[in-house]
């Protein structure tokens, strides 16, 4: 990996330059250092850790303490990725609520970026978190905060007319200044034309291989997560080797365009 520390910047250079991004979650010291040491660019302190370390049914649980804790832990682990941490649900329902979590992640938990479930609802709070110096990510597409609003985890974007909501929030976020774009569970052939069209880097889950960049969950690259794996998601420990070498693999897998595959994409 780049000996130097991550930034924004590097991620647009990344984009112009067409290598790919490679994201991972982390939720404590010691695993941020292995993904830190595989090359992993971004590691994202995700509301997941509500399912995969707390046990809980959603996100929605999650608190902000809960963010702070896990953030100031994978702060400790990582020397050059980016870091970045979730706003849990409901921490940016007002902007003024919004403004206060996301410097409570900088500021105590040491997080670099913040990330936000929104569409065209959420440009207010995105551009004044911008404005005052906070990078964002917008996670569009299937909003796991959303789950009891929308009655479960399903592709979105699927009909013209929401593909065309998707494309039109994805533009009008760039425009209010995120940095950074996360697509879950959208059509790859939508994923393919949002990432050409807006500027900033796109980084996909269950988008297609045509991101400028993916995400998956730790514990899902692992295979420990409980229950059925999720359809976009790998096991890339299942060969043997290590935690390490499974993270090498994924990073390689994703800086190559291998992965993922279109057994992990939907249309
Ligand atoms: O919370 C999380 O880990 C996420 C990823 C699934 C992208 O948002």
């Amino acid at each position: 990996m780049t000996a130097a520390p991550v930034t924004v910047s590097t991620l647009r250079k990344m984009k112009t330059s067409s290598e790919k991004i490679a994201v991972l979650t982390a939720y404590d010291a010691t695993f941020a250092h292995v993904l830190d040491d595989a090359g992993v660019e971004v590691i994202l302190v995700g509301d997941s850790l509500g399912m995969v370390v707390q046990g809980r049914e959603s996100t929605v649980s999650v608190s902000m303490d809960d963010m702070v804790y896990h953030t100031r832990a994978v702060a400790q682990g990582r020397k050059n990725s980016l870091l970045m941490a979730d706003m849990p649900f409901m921490s940016y329902a007002t902007v003024e609520d919004g403004l206060h979590n996301a410097a409570r992640l900088m500021q105590e938990g040491g997080a670099h970026m913040v990330k936000l479930e929104g569409n065209a609802n959420q440009v207010e709070i995105v551009a004044r978190l911008t404005a005052n110096g906070v990078p964002v990510c917008a996670h569009l597409g299937l909003r796991p905060q959303f789950v009891h609003k929308i009655g479960g985890y399903r592709v979105q974007g699927r009909d013209e007319q929401s593909a065309r909501g998707l494309m039109s929030d994805a533009v009008a976020l760039e425009a209010a200044g995120a940095d950074l774009l996360l697509l879950e569970c959208v059509p790859q052939n939508l994923a393919a034309d949002i990432t050409q069209r807006v500027s900033i880097p796109v980084i996909g889950i269950g988008a297609g291989v045509h991101c400028d960049g993916q995400v998956l969950v730790l514990h899902d690259l692992l295979g420990v997560t409980p229950g059925q794996r999720p359809r976009f998601s790998k096991d890339f420990l299942a060969d043997g080797g290590s935690v390490y070498q499974a993270v090498v693999e994924y990073v390689q897998a994703v800086k190559e365009g291998t992965f993922p595959g279109p057994d992990h994409s939907f249309n």
